[in-house]
């Protein structure tokens, strides 16, 4: 069942989703050479509840922290640890959710820690942009398919790999909600997008191989031949005249300078 969302509620999954960005703003300025993903998870679980709201995955299915903090490899899921210290030229992919005013809000961002070789800089580049590119196929009318191959297409232009064992969603009053939104398919295809909808696009694209390896902690996704993978995540209402996004990366990218 899909759930169509009034303007009110897409107002308070909008003010979810605007926490959710100043939230990735504020651990963004935290990302630097000798900090842990568990220190990083910290200032995320503070900055939530100080805003009143409260992290939308602690507990979700047992996950035992605040935020997923990917390093490199890792695609989504990774678990903070005090092991993983952030070292220069590492890619962190931050996902975070919070819940407050009977809504969730869910948005991901990966960062570049200073230097980032030339090759993952355009990973960056390339997954950012295919999320732009999938968000703008999100109109009334368009289907579930015209999203996912905007963004399979744009990606594999560049040889990468497209993540197919996880997938967007509906947001609504629970994090996972109807629609899924693969980010490979077909044109035409999938359901239909209507006014009121409202889901996240989360493409997670590999530089070599798309294979991914389930940890064994039960959450850690990782690319299998261990080359580096982004993760950026839009929550998105369905409008009449076309994709009103929630998320705001301009709140992030300005505090980073
Ligand atoms: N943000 C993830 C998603 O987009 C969910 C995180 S899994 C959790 O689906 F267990 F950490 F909540
Ligand atoms: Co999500």
């Amino acid at each position: 069942m899909i759930y169509l969302k009034t303007e009110e509620e897409i107002e308070l999954l909008r003010d979810n989703n605007l926490l959710v960005s100043q939230t990735l703003a504020e651990v963004g300025r935290h990302i630097k050479p000798g900090v842990t993903t568990k220190q990083l998870d910290r200032i995320i679980e503070d900055f939530i509840r100080s805003h009143g709201a409260t992290p939308a995955f602690l507990g979700y299915q047992g996950y035992p922290a605040s935020a997923c903090i990917s390093v490199n490899e890792q695609v989504v899921h990774g678990i903070p640890s005090d092991n993983i210290v952030i070292k220069e030229g590492d890619i962190v992919s931050v996902d975070v959710g919070t819940f407050m005013k009977g809504f969730v809000g869910d948005s991901a961002y990966t960062f570049a820690v200073g230097e980032v070789a030339e090759d993952v800089r355009q990973l960056l580049e390339v997954t950012k942009e295919a999320l732009y590119r999938g968000t703008a196929q999100a109109k009334a009318g368009n289907r579930v398919g015209d999203i996912s191959a905007a963004v399979q297409d744009y990606a594999e232009r560049f040889g990468y790999g497209v993540v197919r064992e996880l997938e967007g969603h509906g947001l609504g009053r629970k994090m996972h909600e109807e629609p899924g939104v693969p980010n490979y398919g077909a044109r035409g295809r999938g359901p239909l997008l209507k006014e009121g909808m409202v889901i996240c696009i989360e493409p997670m694209i590999t530089m070599g191989n798309r294979a991914v390896v389930f940890e064994r902690d039960g959450w850690t996704v990782r690319t299998r031949d261990r080359k580096p993978a982004a993760h950026f995540e839009f929550a998105v209402a369905i409008r009449k005249n076309g994709p009103d996004v929630l998320t705001d990366f301009n709140i992030i990218e300005n505090s980073l300078g």
